[in-house]
């Protein structure tokens, strides 16, 4: 809802209220943003600032309008507000500053702009402001979507002058606070080591998370969250803060001696100077806010909700994803069509229903140093073409998707041969490679056209329900041959991938799009306007993935995150884990395997039957039921735990993740919120332990000696397996939420038995929380 009473708006959500006024000389004022409150008036909100304050300037001398001071709702250059500016502009007469003064403000029913942006019923406040001396008018836009106490903010910039001005910054949204006493968290890493949750207690300074990558990237993503120091997942005040954009980002937060917080984000101003003739405009990515007064799970439960109603889109928004099997890890460049059509017949025997073909099918594509892209099958490695390939997948019973990297190009490629000028450099230097590749340029129209022709030519080719698109290297050696004013460089790249993207999802309405950037180097909401599910991470090793997934799950809906099963020793950290352990954990997301199923044994595949049998059976419940952290996280503890709720609130699946053992562990509690009221039966899913977990522990029960791994050993764990723990609680709703669930204590050295747990490390469990009459055996 948007009430407009006096000088003042009042935008409000369910839960929350955001306010702002504008004065008698035009300057806007931020007033609030938090709980949803219902004002007699507005006076108690204002700012006093009568005390006055030192070296502060006035604005346009008029009284107690202290700008370093004042909370703005958009700060410009030079008007004596000395903070970071949401906006700076640059003329060679007007030099740097400028002040927008309120014009106008409407209410409207729905918007459009020409980025990827939020969608759905949402009221939508403009306001225009104006710099009469410069010519240009400032538009303020405020996006309402009340169900998930999001409020999405972006501005235009319009020039009306008759002369060209540059934008050097230009940001989508400031909230200046009036406390600064909060923690920054930010979602930082590196490849393989994607979000992971920085936290840093505030003192005076400005701390940046940005990106200048070309990409949104895995060094800094754009969701940042300010939190109460005593918030926590379940109870305290949290501001949370992400960008619908995909290019270089940049989040400020600056705090002031003198006590103020601001915060800004969007496109970064690094590398960035955009030019804006007379007659045109500018429009910036939408940011989206949201606020919780319920702690940091309900900060994600909004932005979750508002991921997968309002930026996902298209036939797969809330729609049930497939199990896939992904060809990469089990065979990476060396395959033909015999060896994926045996893999695949396999897949189809355990339950799979999408065979992926990643890397290595087009070109002469053996490793990776060429052939990118070439997109016409190899016809030696799959001699019945794309075509015939997917059809005999088809044919297996299992849906077929393909692995493409559009955006880039390696030397050793026909089309370098043919267009060396369409890949990203700089004209006489020699550009960096990253794995052995360059970037097409597609600021270029030509290449933008070509990709878009090309891959029509290869969607439409065979039957292909679903494509991972991958982008490997980051942006260097900026240069667009059709630019004029390189400073645009990167904003454009991304514009125009976005108009490939916007082409192919119209064209190709039922493939399911996933994205992937060397795993998660390219995470965010504007990816996910077009790829309703994004490759996590490379990096598959269970203990490494409870990190990895719980940074994401801050800002990112289980229906957006991708999660495969992999082999030991795990390719990226050499870690062996636990089979349980790792599907356990890939259950919270869209499940999928990547391994060489033909490599198992028969145990092991029948175990994934399973497996996959039990997570069909619940998932709706993992990809878009509520999601809520315990306080208990792998963080700041050696074990975690995460569950789900369904969203009727009568169902919940928790997982429970053990990275070592400690001798004489803490009692494992789990608590489980959200539920409606009711009789539950709380349950474990039944693990069988392998004799040899035990190692000569055998030998303590044995009435006979067993040679460790000798063949007695090795035949009766073939043979034989331990039953784990059953453990069954018939409880109510307040029970799971007050006083939880006591778990059987885990076996660390000694009292092996019926009503133990043996975890070891990294082991981990999954427990089901049923409506007792709906319990099944
Ligand atoms: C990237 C992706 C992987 C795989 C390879 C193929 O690293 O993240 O999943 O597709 O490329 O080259």
């Amino acid at each position: 809802m948007i009430e407009i009473r006096d000088d003042f708006f009042h935008i409000q959500t369910e839960n929350t209220s955001y306010v702002f006024s504008r004065t008698a000389s035009g300057l806007l004022l931020h007033n609030y943003y938090g709980p949803k409150v219902n004002y007699l008036n507005f006076e108690g909100i204002k700012q006093k600032l009568e005390g006055g304050a030192g070296t502060s300037i006035v604005y346009e001398g008029e009284a107690n309008m202290h700008m370093d001071l004042l909370d703005l709702e958009y700060s410009t250059v030079g008007i004596g507000d000395f903070r970071e500016a949401a906006i700076t502009l640059h003329h060679p007469r007007f030099g740097h500053s400028a002040s927008f003064k309120y014009l106008d403000h409407e209410v409207f029913e729905s918007d459009s702009s020409a980025l990827p942006s939020s969608y759905g019923e949402a009221e939508v406040l403009r306001l225009r402001l104006k710099d009469e001396v410069a010519g240009l008018e400032l538009e303020l836009y405020y996006k309402v979507f009340p169900e998930t106490d999001v409020i999405s903010r972006y501005a235009k910039l319009v020039n009306k002058s008759e002369e060209t001005h540059t934008i050097q910054r230009f940001f989508s949204a400031q909230i200046d606070f009036p406390e600064t006493d909060y923690v920054m968290m930010t979602f930082m890493g590196a490849w393989a080591k994607e979000r992971w949750l920085v936290e840093k207690e505030l003192k005076p300074g400005i701390y940046v998370n940005d990106s200048k990558t070309g990409g949104s990237s895995n060094k800094a993503n754009p969701l940042v969250i300010l939190r109460k120091p005593s918030t926590d997942e379940d109870a305290g005040g949290c501001y949370g803060f992400n960008l619908v954009y995909s290019g270089n980002h940049k989040s400020t937060v600056e705090v002031t001696f003198q006590h103020k917080l601001r915060f800004l984000t969007g496109i970064n101003d690094h590398a960035f100077n955009y030019l804006l003739p007379p007659g045109a405009e500018f429009v910036t990515p939408e940011a989206v806010l949201t606020y919780s007064n319920e702690g940091l799970n309900k900060l994600s439960q909004n932005f979750h909700a508002f991921v997968d109603n309002h930026i996902v889109r298209g036939k797969f928004r809330n729609r049930i994803r497939p199990v896939l099997l992904n060809s990469w890890e089990g065979n990476y460049f060396n395959f033909n069509e015999k060896r994926l059509l045996r893999l695949a017949r396999k897949a189809k025997e355990v339950g799979i229903e999408l065979f992926v073909l990643d890397d290595g099918w087009f070109g002469k594509r053996d490793d990776d140093t060429s052939s990118l892209g070439d997109w016409d099958v190899n016809l030696k490695k799959l001699p019945h073409g794309l075509k015939g390939f997917a059809e005999r997948i088809n044919k297996l019973g299992l849906e077929f998707g393909l692995w493409v990297e559009p955006e880039m190009i390696n030397e050793d490629s026909d089309l370098y041969r043919k267009h060396p000028d369409w890949a990203v450099k700089v004209p006489g230097r020699k550009p960096g490679l990253g794995r052995n590749q360059l970037v097409l340029d597609l600021t270029n129209k030509e290449v933008r056209e070509y990709l878009i022709n090309k891959l029509k030519e290869v969607f439409s080719s065979c039957n292909v329900k679903y494509v991972k698109w991958d982008y490997n290297r980051n942006i260097t050696d900026m240069y667009g041959k059709t630019l004029e004013n390189q400073g645009e460089f990167f904003h454009r790249y991304i514009m125009g991938f976005y108009e490939i993207m916007e082409e192919l999802t119209k064209s190709f309405p039922d493939i399911l799009f996933e994205g992937c950037a060397s795993g998660g180097n390219r995470f965010d909401l504007g990816m996910l306007c077009y790829f309703p599910q994004i490759w996590t991470s490379d990096d598959t090793d269970y203990l490494e993935r409870i990190y990895i997934q719980t940074g994401t799950s801050y800002g990112y809906p289980p229906s957006a995150i991708t999660n495969h099963v992999s082999a030991i020793p795990n390719h990226q950290t050499l870690r062996v884990t636990p089979l349980s352990s790792r599907f356990n954990l890939a259950c919270f997301g869209n499940l999928g395997y990547e391994l060489n199923l033909l490599d198992l044994s028969k145990e092991e595949l029948q175990e994934i039957k399973t497996q996959i049998r039990f997570y069909k059976a619940r998932r709706e419940l993992f990809q878009f039921g509520t999601f809520y952290r315990s306080k208990r996280s792998i963080y700041n503890d050696n074990c975690a735990y995460f569950y789900m709720v369904s969203k009727d609130c009568d169902e919940a699946c928790l997982g429970f993740f053990q990275a070592l053992l400690r001798p004489s562990p803490k009692e494992d509690i789990v608590h489980i919120r959200g539920l409606k009221e009711g009789i539950y039966v709380f349950r474990n899913r039944l693990e069988k332990h392998n004799i040899k977990k035990f190692g000569g522990l055998i030998n303590y029960v044995s009435p006979i000696r067993i040679k460790v791994n000798g063949k007695i050993h090795n035949l009766i764990s073939r043979i034989y397996k331990i039953k784990g723990e059953k453990e069954v609680y018939m409880v109510n709703a307040e029970m799971l939420e007050h006083s939880g669930i006591r778990l059987f204590s885990q076996f660390a050295g000694t009292g092996f038995g019926s009503k133990v747990r043996v975890l070891g490390d990294f082991g981990s469990r999954i427990y089901l929380i049923d409506r007792a009459e709906d319990s099944k055996a």
